[in-house]
């Protein structure tokens, strides 16, 4: 066991006016889930994405229940959800009795494969089945999903999009039609989180966008136990306590402001890892359209098994040795005991994805130092993987 110093996967970095509105927040008394923190966050966070309302929210999975509410999904429909993602962007159709539908990966992007949504929507046109209720695009990674073809037909056929933008806050279009867009403002409904591995958090929470006013405002109903106005406890339908507290606003209010430092450390942390793994044999470097601006989130490679003799898995336990956190993607969603019988589009995509993924250390705090020591195992195991066939370049050796 190394005894050098711990390197984290991804924690959040604090730096900034936590503290001190943090401090504000508790000399108020407002700890609770009103107070003036909460409408600053929505309204900066709306600002920042470029949405016209922002609802904040508990966490992330309470944002996608909420949206699945908003556009009332419920028994007997279906919406469409990518296969390769974190299981709560699925729970929150299950929790209305809604049935996912398990899309592929496709390998470009490494989201969800459009091109096979539109041919299902155009099939069951042809074939005059019943349309998804919604489909809910997943931006994994930090990479935004190539969506643009995929709105004129599911507005063509009636299906609502959902955008889970938990993991790619920041990230946005560069070119074609969606240029200058951010992930999560295109669909009806898009939600983020801040839990602490995300690129700003709130210790825990979520945030509901659109640019719908009714939609926003049902939404602020749903998270405040569909309360009606005035003194008396009356209430039209079920509803939630999802309510973000004053506390955790404050904390978003202060790390919302740090939000371009840490788009721009993200993206040169990835910047530097791309250089040098991208040249070792073996080792996939994760994708970048030339049409998208990615946020960086948590920085991925795919290890080559056969290469290696071992997948993504095989390999953190030496990071470990090292004292280095690393972590394999997601299991598909269809492989999970909840799901394996939902139908699905593929998935061998996913699958494969799933067994050579591999998250390196790439918090916001990252120094250049423990990149190097990250960089050092990686260029080790793959020299001593892959070097049977001489093949490792001399200026990564
Ligand atoms: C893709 C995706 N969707 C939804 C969530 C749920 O967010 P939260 O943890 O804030 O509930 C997460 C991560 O946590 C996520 O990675």
């Amino acid at each position: 066991m190394s005894d050098q110093p711990f390197v984290p996967l991804c924690v959040p970095s604090l730096s900034g006016n936590e503290s001190r509105y943090l401090q504000q927040g508790l000399d108020s008394t407002f700890v609770s889930s009103v107070g003036p923190f909460v409408d600053q966050f929505e309204q900066q966070f709306a600002q920042f994405v470029g949405s016209r309302h922002a609802v904040a929210c508990s966490s992330g999975t309470a944002a996608l229940h909420v949206a699945m509410r908003l556009l009332d999904v419920g028994p007997g429909d279906e919406v469409l959800v990518p296969t390769l993602t974190f299981i709560a962007s699925a729970n929150p159709i299950a929790y209305e009795r809604a049935t996912p539908v398990f899309i592929d990966a496709e390998p470009r992007t490494w989201n969800l494969d459009c091109p096979a949504i539109i041919d299902e929507i155009l099939r069951r046109a042809a074939a005059g089945i019943k349309q998804p209720k919604a489909v809910e695009i997943v931006h994994i990674l930090g990479h935004p999903a190539d969506m643009a073809e995929l709105l004129d037909v599911c507005d063509a056929h009636g299906v609502a999009i959902i955008e889970d933008a938990a993991e790619s806050l920041g990230a946005s279009y560069r070119s074609g039609p969606l240029a200058g867009r951010h992930v999560g403002t295109i669909g009806r409904v898009g939600c983020f989180s801040f839990n602490g591995n995300k690129i700003m958090t709130t210790g825990g929470g979520g945030m509901i966008v659109t640019d719908d006013e009714s939609l926003a405002r049902r939404a602020k109903h749903l998270t405040t136990q569909a309360k009606l106005p005035g003194i008396e406890y009356r209430h039209d339908e079920i509803g939630y306590n999802y309510r973000l507290t004053n506390l955790a606003a404050a904390m978003g209010v202060a790390q919302l402001e740090q939000m371009p430092t840490f788009l721009q450390r993200k993206r040169k942390i990835a910047d530097r890892y791309d250089r040098a793994l991208g040249q070792l044999p073996g080792i996939t470097i994760p994708p970048s359209a030339d049409w998208a601006e990615p946020s960086c989130w948590l920085y991925t490679i795919l290890i080559d098994a056969e290469r290696f003799g071992t997948d993504a898995r095989g390999l953190i336990a030496q990071f470990e040795s090292e004292a280095i956190q690393t972590r394999p993607i997601w299991q598909p969603l269809h492989r999970q005991p909840m799901f394996c019988d939902a139908p699905r589009l593929g998935g061998e995509v996913a699958e494969r994805l799933a067994a050579e993924g591999l998250s390196l250390p790439c918090s916001v705090d990252l120094t250049p130092e423990q990149q190097d020591r990250v960089l050092a195992v990686m260029e080790r195991l793959a020299r001593r993987s892959c070097c049977q066939d001489g093949d490792l370049p001399a200026e990564a050796a």
